[in-house]
């Protein structure tokens, strides 16, 4: 059995599409034990609420990120949760906590990586002019959206197109890309050479 946490800081639709995915038998063996969020007020806590799923508030309360960092790997333990994924977590985890999680921590990310990392990047997509982005499920390590990718899917950007339209257009695609990652990583079987994330 996976057991699966999931860290928000807001709305939690990646969130929602992995539990609904894990709680519908899309994502074998596998369990969603606990949604943390670092934000109290984030909207995501009810929708996890409402799906059956255990939530935890952590909030940073003015700490040491590596403070903040340790009590959320401490709810992760106890929940013997052995696979975290980020979902719209708003923070940079700390190198103790990565290591806390080899290569058992996943992001996703709103553009096709190594392009537009950090903040916006649909508007930064927008911005550039690029004809295609789309998203990327990663795995995480101490660089800000950067460790080996697992899944990438393209979105086309439209003539016209404006940071709000191309994010609700990438945000259907998020949904089904992360649940193809956790999916490939139920199922087992994985091995990094170097970047490359080579499956089955
Ligand atoms: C998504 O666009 C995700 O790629 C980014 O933050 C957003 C989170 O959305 N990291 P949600 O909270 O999953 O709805």
């Amino acid at each position: 059995m996976m057991r699966i946490g999931i860290l928000i800081s807001g709305r939690g639709s990646n969130m929602v599409a992995i539990t609904k995915a894990v709680q519908e038998g899309q994502v074998p063996d596998s369990e969603v034990a606990v949604v943390v969020s670092d934000k109290s007020a984030a909207p995501g806590l009810e929708k996890a609420s409402a799906l059956g799923v255990e939530t935890a508030v952590v909030t940073r309360k003015g700490r040491p990120r590596e403070e903040h960092d340790a009590e959320i790997v401490s709810v992760l333990k106890d929940k013997q949760v052995d696979l975290v994924c980020l979902a719209g977590y708003m923070r940079l985890l700390s190198p103790s906590f990565v290591r806390e999680f080899p290569n058992r921590i996943l992001n996703i990310h709103p553009s096709l990586l190594p392009s537009f990392k950090g903040l916006d990047a649909q508007k930064q997509a927008v911005d550039y002019g690029v004809k295609v982005s789309g998203c990327t499920v990663h795995f995480v390590d101490e660089e800000l959206d950067h460790g080996a990718i697992i899944v990438q899917k393209p979105v086309p950007v439209l003539d016209g197109d404006t940071a709000e339209g191309l994010s609700a257009r990438i945000l259907e695609i998020e949904h089904e890309t992360y649940v193809e990652a956790v999916r490939k990583i139920a199922e087992g079987g994985f091995r990094i050479e170097g970047r490359r994330v080579v499956l089955g």
